[in-house]
């Protein structure tokens, strides 16, 4: 079959790459969907196993900084488009080891777009880089981020993010490679690596060890459903002006105490445990260096110019969120065993 794209999507197997390279291969029999990924500790096949026999699916292992490899799937398969997702995402990790986040998030991300503009001749292709609302910084009390907010990027993840976002602009402007760009705030849903809060908490509560909270926990994130991110980048995929940057959340903001009291509350009711019994695990933990203070993003822009709206109230995603864990303790089981246990040792046990 020839089909009408040939679309790669890097970093596939982690959590939001996995509900987009669904969304797209279901959604869109008459593209190829070539998902690559190095199956970092964050990338997991399992995630993808609903795909393995579709037709328009092709997996492949690689990592976005080798030039190589990256030259001969741009050839092998005419990649058309690309949507780049793959990176190093966790800020604690960052703040541990920085050099990784260059790496992935700044060189492997230049490396993908020497390929495409090396390839690609006229107009009818994509580069739409998947970007965070941490490029913008840390707000008080008020405001939101806009697309027009300078940037202020604080931590390593962010900075390496930011100088991604950089580049991919300076690709458009210096040798008009046709780029997308969205900047989304936090996601939460299935498939989530239990790093972040969370996923980490929903764990701890089911195993009911400490639940640690960084500083007080007033920090404050805007919380959206990995789908509708995920349907958000398809719909600035197609319907997106070239140049431009599309800031992606949900108007749902929460301090991380509030969050997590409110996971405690549930998953009490669903494990039939008694009132307040999750709860007395919080506990309260050195903060995190430099910690935001809030994020905040206003989507306007995504909304009015391409209509779209997240499609699901924050307690049902994470009631269905909190569902699917529950479902699928040996997804939980095969990614915290093995390095899962140093990594948490090094970040929690003396904090
Ligand atoms: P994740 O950590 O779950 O997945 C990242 C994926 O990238 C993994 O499958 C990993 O194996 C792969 N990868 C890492 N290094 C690679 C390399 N060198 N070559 C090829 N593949 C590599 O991350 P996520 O939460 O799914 O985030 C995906 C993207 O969305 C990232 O670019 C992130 O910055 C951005 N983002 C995430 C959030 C969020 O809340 N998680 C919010 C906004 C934007
Ligand atoms: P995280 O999920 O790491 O996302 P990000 O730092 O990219 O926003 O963290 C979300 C918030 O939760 C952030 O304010 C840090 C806080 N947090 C905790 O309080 N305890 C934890 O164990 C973790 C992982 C995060």
């Amino acid at each position: 079959m020839s089909y009408t794209k040939n679309v790669l999507i890097t970093g596939g197997a982690g959590f939001i790459g996995s509900h987009l390279a669904r969304l797209m291969v279901n959604k869109y029999p008459t593209y190829r969907i070539i998902n690559l990924d190095k199956l970092t500790y964050a990338g997991n096949l399992k995630n993808l196993e609903d795909l393995e026999n579709a037709p328009n699916y092709v997996f492949v292992k690689a990592d976005i900084c080798d030039q190589k490899a990256i030259s001969e799937v741009f050839t092998q398969y005419e990649i058309s488009d690309v949507i780049h997702l793959a990176a190093e995402s966790h800020v604690d990790r960052s703040i541990e080891g920085p050099m990784e986040f260059v790496m992935t998030n700044v060189v492997g991300t230049v490396n993908l777009l020497q390929q495409a503009k090396d390839n690609w001749k006229g107009d009818d292709h994509v580069f739409q880089h998947v970007s965070t609302d941490e490029v913008y910084g840390s707000l008080g009390a008020e405001g939101l981020f806009e697309e027009v907010t300078a940037y202020d990027p604080r931590s390593p993840y962010s900075s390496s993010k930011a100088s991604s976002d950089h580049f991919v602009r300076a690709f458009h402007h210096t040798y008009g490679l046709p780029i997308k760009i969205s900047n989304c705030s936090n996601n939460y849903g299935s498939h989530q690596f239990p790093e972040k809060l969370i996923p980490l908490m929903i764990n701890n509560i089911l195993q009911k060890k400490p639940l640690p909270i960084y500083g007080k926990g007033d920090n404050i994130r805007d919380w959206l459903w990995v789908e509708d991110h995920a349907s958000a980048i398809e719909t600035i995929f197609h319907g997106g002006r070239l140049g431009e940057s599309y800031n992606v959340g949900g108007l749902n903001e929460w301090t991380n105490l509030d969050l997590v009291l409110y996971l405690c509350r549930l998953m009490d009711k669903k494990l039939n445990r008694s009132e307040g019994e999750s709860e007395e695990l919080i506990t309260y933990v050195t903060d995190r260096a430099g910690h935001d203070m809030r994020y905040a993003i206003d989507a306007t822009k995504l909304e009015t110019e391409l209509n779209w709206k997240p499609s699901l109230k924050f307690e049902e995603g994470l009631e269905k969120t909190v569902d699917w864990y529950l479902a699928n303790e040996d997804w939980i089981q095969e990614v915290t065993s093995g390095s899962y246990r140093d990594y948490y040792e090094k970040m929690y046990q003396d904090r």
